[in-house]
């Protein structure tokens, strides 16, 4: 069988877009480590640049290392084309400068990473965008919202931090119905649990810096939808409106991580779910949110949605922000830091870290909790992290005591 018309998805996450027949029988497909490339007369150049013949000529626009790692995304997550970035800021902002012009106006749902949320509120507000944030959970309120100037509908599921799922197929209808495109971060669940444009989505953003690459070595952004609009992102949103270009070393190690996503993605999710239960028990945590849990008030969207929960878990210490600040403070394995998706377990406190974009004011009104502590679960033994949440735990409340 092609390797590029595998059906499986890990096949394809292997496999898709190369023949080790080209080049030399390499098993891993070599890095163009190229900014520029020949052209065999100007002529050739000429049509090269005017678009009339297919080839390389500057690695802002294209790199055969990219190239590949772009064939790939676009084919788990079901897309026509996708396109790498620097870093998933640098695919959101790609994908809103090519979409958006002054007057224009643009729906998220309330809960945003905090960068997002800063260049939506901040950025594009500067440059005549009206940015409305809408509970997209409520689908009246979507609709009730939805008017003419609306170009663009946003939004995260699973939402950093708190978990929010956003229903992708019924917020795409109402979207279309109003004439916008839906844009969705898929960065926490990937396509391994969820594939937003086969839900009926436009277009997919990631931060690869997170699952996508696996290894917390590495920042990057990739962005999937159909073959116009990519065109058009790489174009305008990349080539020149960001310039927020993927290395190919970056690209390497993101098709290597690419290669274990579907294994990972169980182990986050088996291993993250015993840790939901595990806290849901004990009595000084106040809340679990977690889409694999039955007391998730989402878990039947969970169950439609996301082939398995994931790795992510956000939760609440029963004394709120000094016992998780104690708690964090007397972990030993578990790694006080932002991003996630790694093979170490991370923990980072939102709202001093990355949520802190937004005023305790905005927090309250985003759903984002003052104590709420986010825990991206790893690939380590289960019994080594309950180990140390447990003795944190308990150190946390003798704290108290004390
Ligand atoms: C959901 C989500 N989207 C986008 C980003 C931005 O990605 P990057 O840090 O790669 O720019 C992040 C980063 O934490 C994120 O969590």
């Amino acid at each position: 069988m092609s390797r590029t018309t595998l059906s499986g998805f890990s096949s394809r996450a292997i496999h898709h877009g190369y023949d080790p027949a080209e080049n030399m029988g390499a098993l891993t497909p070599p890095m163009h480590m190229a900014s520029t490339f020949a052209f065999e007369s100007a002529e050739q150049g000429g049509a090269i640049f005017a678009g009339e013949q297919p080839g390389y000529f500057y690695s802002r626009i294209s790199n055969p290392t990219l190239d590949l790692l772009e064939q790939r995304l676009a084919s788990l997550e079901g897309a026509e084309a996708a396109v790498a970035t620097a870093s998933g800021m640098g695919s959101i902002t790609a994908v809103m400068w090519t979409l958006l012009q002054a007057g224009d106006e643009i729906i998220t749902d309330k809960t945003l990473y905090g960068c997002t949320f800063a260049f939506f509120r901040h950025g594009l507000g500067k440059f005549g965008i009206k940015v409305t944030h809408v509970d997209l959970t409520d689908h009246d309120a979507l609709e009730a919202a939805m008017n003419d100037r609306v170009k663009v509908v946003y939004f995260e599921t699973p939402a950093n931090p708190n978990m929010r799922l956003v229903d992708i197929a019924g917020v795409s209808e109402i979207a279309h119905a109003g004439g916008a495109t839906v844009v969705v971060d898929n960065t926490y669940a990937t396509p391994a649990l969820t594939r937003p444009v086969e839900l009926g989505a436009d277009i997919v953003v990631h931060s690869a810096t997170k699952y996508l690459g696996g290894h917390g070595d590495l920042v990057g952004g990739m962005v999937a939808g159909d073959a116009e609009t990519m065109q058009r992102v790489r174009l305008e949103g990349l080539k020149d409106m960001t310039g927020a270009v993927m290395s190919p070393f970056t690209a390497t190690l993101i098709m290597r991580g690419l290669k274990t996503l579907s294994l990972r993605m169980e182990r986050h999710s088996q291993t993250a779910l015993a840790v939901a239960r595990w806290l849901e028990a004990q009595p000084q945590v106040s809340a679990v949110h977690y889409p694999g849990l039955e007391s998730f008030d989402q878990h039947d969207l969970a169950k439609r949605q996301m082939a398995l929960p994931g790795g992510m878990i956000a939760f609440d210490l029963a004394d709120g922000y000094d016992q998780g600040i104690r708690f964090m403070n007397r972990l030993n394995m578990i790694v006080r830091a932002v991003s996630l998706g790694d093979a170490e377990t991370l923990i980072q406190h939102p709202a001093s870290m990355t949520h802190s974009t937004y005023t305790p004011e905005e927090r309250a009104e985003h759903g984002i909790g003052e104590g709420l502590l986010r825990l991206s679960v790893g690939l380590e033994d289960a019994e080594d992290i309950f180990a140390d949440l447990a003795q944190a735990l308990a150190a946390s409340e003798m704290s108290i005591a004390a």
